[in-house]
């Protein structure tokens, strides 16, 4: 156990949902089979759906008994067990927060308290309102923490509204706005590479790079989340968020240090000189898509309308892809394309660089026609991954070439989670890789116009086969004809 971490109470609000079981709880038991979090610390699942605490627990255990790295150590998990309690409540009253605020009065439980907000978005405002009024959210004996998972808001408008009613009960410092993709080991990474070599920062701009593919594909569907999903839909759920933190570090400058502020200025500074899409230009820079019924990897499955609970008329799209211009002395007319799909062909996710073509002349009396441009190719998912492509000669007496990748992969043997990470960055209060206002802010102004007129075209949505790459129209993002979607990491 660490010693130095404050002692803390980590109240995870909706501990029966998705998130909480297949992400969070599975987070902390590999922070405390680690021996990383604090000594004495005490989770607090709150859900309506508990009944009794030996019940919630064999609950755990079989979510655990799926995901635990390595399996499940049963004596690690009976000592977690000790850390463990539980309180059935639906938080909806005042006298559900009084038995709340009650229940950690316990002298068990420590005052530095982390409330992690494990339900829908809709109802983060008024949590954050009752727990205010029980006094929970007060820093008179303890650190008082919030984390909420996005999208904040659904547009600029609602972020806006979200953030100033969170100003009336919570410091900017409270409150930990959480995108999990800034967890992942390769993410992080991103910034290694990029301010740790040299050789790469006289490259890093207009003059060398042709344009920036930021990609992500599942071959999942929306399973059980209709009620979260259909609504929000790919570009609120995976490129407000997630694609857009991977672009801003991809493309933002050297921050002065590591330090919170200093990263996060920049990134806003990054979002800030995104170019807005005008309202004229919404199609040639955007594009939408649904899957219909398809197979992956042998097996048949539903199309989006298929799926549990989601209305016949649904026009929400499963696809989102963006063509955005980053107007800055650095990135002035580069296209960084961002694309998103569930049900795609693979889970991949992949930042790809296209350098831009060499001058042929200088090959001209061979009979070399065109080469292919250099890629340098980050994957986050499945495996951490770093490729540089280039062309070579084939070896014999003709001037004949081929494209090779020099790999500098790394192994990341741990498998660790994106979560375990941010969530020990909450507890030490560590708020570097966690969204600053501003930051979700900039996001929003750049989505909305896409957002408003795809909200004006609700009678039809493109479409494209489970298990296909997503629609081939899609291409039609691409400033120059025969450039494509990378997909693969292996030479194409
Ligand atoms: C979540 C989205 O934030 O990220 C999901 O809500 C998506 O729809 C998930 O499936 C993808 O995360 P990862 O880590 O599996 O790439």
């Amino acid at each position: 156990m660490k010693q130095s971490l404050d002692n803390c109470t980590f109240v995870i609000i909706g501990a029966t949902g998705n998130l909480a079981r297949t992400k969070l709880i599975p987070a902390l038991y590999h922070l405390f089979m680690d021996g990383l979090l604090p000594n004495n610390i005490h989770i607090l699942g709150v859900a309506r759906s508990i009944s009794k605490r030996e019940d919630w627990l064999k609950e755990v255990e079989k979510d655990l008994d799926e995901r635990a790295r390595g399996g499940l150590d049963k004596a690690v998990f009976d000592r977690f067990c000790h850390h463990l309690d539980c309180l059935r409540s639906g938080l909806k009253t005042e006298a559900d927060y009084q038995q709340l605020s009650h229940h950690l009065e316990q002298p068990k439980f420590s005052p530095n308290i982390a409330f992690y907000f494990s339900l829908p978005p809709s109802l983060y405002a008024s949590i954050a309102a009752s727990l205010s009024d029980a006094g929970l959210l007060a820093e008179d004996q303890g650190w008082r923490r919030v984390v909420v998972e996005k999208p904040f808001g659904s547009d600029l408008e609602t972020a806006r509204d979200l953030q100033r009613h969170f100003e009336n009960y919570l410091n900017e410092s409270q409150i930990y706005r959480i995108d999990h993709y800034l967890g992942k080991e390769t993410v992080q990474n991103v910034q290694v590479f990029r301010f740790a070599n040299l050789l790469l920062e006289p490259l890093w701009n207009r003059n060398y790079i042709d344009h920036v593919q930021i990609s992500h594909a599942e071959d999942i569907g929306i399973g059980s989340r209709s009620a979260y999903y259909d609504g929000i839909g790919a570009l609120r759920d995976m490129i407000q968020s997630h694609l857009l933190q991977l672009l801003s570090l991809v493309a933002m400058e050297p921050p002065v240090s590591m330090q919170a502020e200093d990263l996060r200025d920049e990134k806003v500074k990054l979002l800030r000189s995104i170019s807005p899409i005008p309202k004229g230009a919404v199609s040639s820079h955007s594009f939408r898509a649904q899957y219909t019924a398809g197979d992956i990897k042998g097996n048949a499955v539903k199309s989006y309308l298929q799926e549990e609970n989601i209305p016949q008329d649904s026009v929400c799209e499963t696809y989102a892809a963006l063509k955005l211009y980053i107007n800055n002395w650095r990135w002035r007319g580069v296209p960084f394309y961002l694309r998103t799909g569930k049900r795609m062909k693979e889970k991949h996710s992949m930042i790809a660089i296209c350098f831009r073509q060499t001058p042929k002349q200088f090959f001209r009396t061979s009979q070399l026609e065109q080469f292919k441009p250099n890629w340098l190719l980050i994957g986050i998912q499945p495996d951490a991954s770093l490729r540089m492509e280039l062309t070579v000669k084939k070896p014999g007496l003709n001037m004949e070439t081929k494209v090779i990748s020099l790999d500098a992969s790394f192994n990341d043997e741990t498998g660790r989670d994106g979560y375990e990470g941010l969530l020990l960055d909450v507890i030490e209060g560590d708020h570097s890789l966690f969204l600053r206002s501003d930051e979700v802010e900039a996001s929003w102004q750049i989505i909305d116009p896409v957002l408003r007129s795809w909200a004006t075209h609700q009678d039809y949505i493109r479409t494209y086969p489970a298990g296909s790459w997503g629609p081939e129209d899609s291409l039609r993002l691409f400033e120059k004809e025969g450039q494509y979607w990378r997909s693969s990491l292996d030479p194409e």
